[in-house]
């Protein structure tokens, strides 16, 4: 599937894998601003990122314990998801992610 990640700086880069999770793509691409601290066991927040409005029913809303952990983040809203709890699949081609600040 095709992930494209919009940073902090508005840029928007398309990267592409059919396996693993979205932190992991994101690292493997030097994705400024995922930097996946804690291995990806959602302990971090450091793979935050924004599901863009229109991708949240394709990609999913967090689950508890994510969403337990995105709430000690302040920049986390309704479109909040960690990048390691999304596993990539090919339904998730063409989302657009906003990496969190
Ligand atoms: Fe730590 Fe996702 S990498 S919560």
């Amino acid at each position: 599937a095709k992930i494209t990640f919009l940073t902090s700086d508005n840029e928007s880069i398309t990267v592409e894998a059919s396996s693993g999770n979205v932190m992991e793509l994101a690292v493997a691409n030097n994705i400024k601003g995922i930097d996946g601290d804690c291995g990806g066991v959602c302990s971090c927040a450091t793979c935050h990122v924004h599901v863009l409005p229109e991708f949240l029913e394709i990609v999913g809303r967090a689950s508890e314990i994510e969403t337990d952990m995105l709430e000690l983040d302040d920049n986390a809203d309704e479109y909040s998801r960690l990048g390691c709890q999304i596993n990539i699949t090919e339904a998730l081609d063409g989302v657009v992610l906003k990496v969190a600040k």
